[in-house]
């Protein structure tokens, strides 16, 4: 008998998430039965949108349960298989989550090609936070040669991708990040023509001497103070796809910070939030152009990889502080 170790949630978190919120149990894994297969957890996503599903309410998708794994982006290998679909040695994606191994049916697995590109890209570059990257900038974004992108979270998993898409489109790219060392990053690796460390003081005069012709696309990955910023510099017909809102995740009570609708009404400026689940039918088109540009290295990336199983609540609140710079992931086993 196999023994899965899993990590549960027992208690919704209030404000930064803590240890205690998490269990680690020890399961028995059931037998694979016909049509069934017992994939082995190679890498796990830490993702910031779990924050959300760590509370009651309605959202996009249903809160975690109590008691119950926490699920999540994960790439495994296939160990034992009675499903006509995989053999051992697959390597595949899904959705299973924080635990060593699944036992499934295979519904919702992904198979990974291995020569494609580095397994962990299927949980980043090539998968998710890619994608996100990819249909946010181009579906709402809609950039144009000369235009300037200011994005936020820029050296991590989606900030890092809509940096280098907007490159590609031939428009002036500004980052905001939290480290001089990121910002390093940014501009002597990926190209970004401009960074800002929104951690020091002055921004608002950093980012203006950034953008001298103002902000026609605004990639909010982070929200708050640093969003009332940009918000100050957009342009006539700006567009702001509205990714995601870290700095308030962790917020008890909502925040009020200046209103954006005189911005957005007097530069006749589109704001609109998107889920990345939104462009499912479009997804291969997005992978596949994705992985041409990584192929062509116009797009790079780099990972934060913690090793150990146990670590993975480190690294999801990690997140938070950010100790990430690109993916975020959690190393449980090798390849075989
Ligand atoms: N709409 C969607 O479908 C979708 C899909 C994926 C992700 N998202 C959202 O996109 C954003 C980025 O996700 P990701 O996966 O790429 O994560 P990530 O950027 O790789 O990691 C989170 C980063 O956020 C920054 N951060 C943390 N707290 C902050 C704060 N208070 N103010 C400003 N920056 C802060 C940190 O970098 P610094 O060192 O720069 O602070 C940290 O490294 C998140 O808001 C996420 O929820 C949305």
């Amino acid at each position: 008998m196999k023994t899965n170790k899993q990590i549960i949630l027992v208690s919704r978190p209030k404000g930064m998430p803590t240890i205690e919120n998490y269990r680690f149990v020890e399961t028995t894994l059931p037998e694979v039965n016909e049509s069934q297969v017992r994939v082995r957890t190679l890498y796990l996503s830490v993702d910031p949108y779990m924050r959300g599903r760590m509370n009651e309410g309605k959202s996009y998708v249903p809160p975690f349960k109590l008691e119950e794994v926490i699920a999540g982006g994960a790439v495994g290998q296939v160990e034992e298989s009675r499903h006509e679909n995989f053999k051992a040695g697959d390597f595949v994606s899904g959705q299973w989550g924080w635990q060593q191994y699944t036992v499934t049916d295979g519904a919702k697995l992904f198979k990974i090609d291995p020569d494609r590109a580095p397994l962990t890209a299927a949980l980043g570059v090539l998968g998710m936070t890619g994608l996100t990257a990819y249909f946010g900038l181009l579906d709402i974004g809609k950039p144009q040669s000369g235009e300037t992108v200011v994005v936020s979270g820029a050296a991590g998993a989606v900030g890092m991708v809509v940096g280098q898409i907007a490159k590609i489109y031939g428009c002036r790219v500004v980052g905001i990040a939290g480290s001089d060392e990121k910002i390093s990053y940014l501009k002597a690796e990926l190209g970004f023509d401009e960074c800002v460390n929104y951690k020091k003081s002055g921004l608002p005069k950093a980012l203006a001497d950034a953008c001298p012709k103002g902000v026609d696309i605004y990639f909010d990955n982070v929200g708050g103070s640093v969003s009332d910023v940009v918000m100050q510099l957009i342009n006539k017909g700006a567009r702001i796809p509205l990714c995601g809102q870290i700095s308030l995740y962790n917020q008890e009570k909502p925040d009020t910070g200046p209103r954006v609708q005189n911005q957005l009404l007097i530069n006749s400026a589109l704001m609109q939030g998107f889920i990345v689940g939104n462009y499912a039918p479009r997804f291969q088109e997005g992978v596949s152009q994705l992985a041409q540009w990584l192929a062509a290295k116009q797009i790079r990336y780099t990972e934060t990889v913690i090793a150990g199983f146990e670590n993975t609540p480190k690294a999801f609140l990690g997140l938070f502080s950010g100790e990430n710079t690109g993916k975020a992931l959690v190393k449980v086993s090798d390849p075989k």
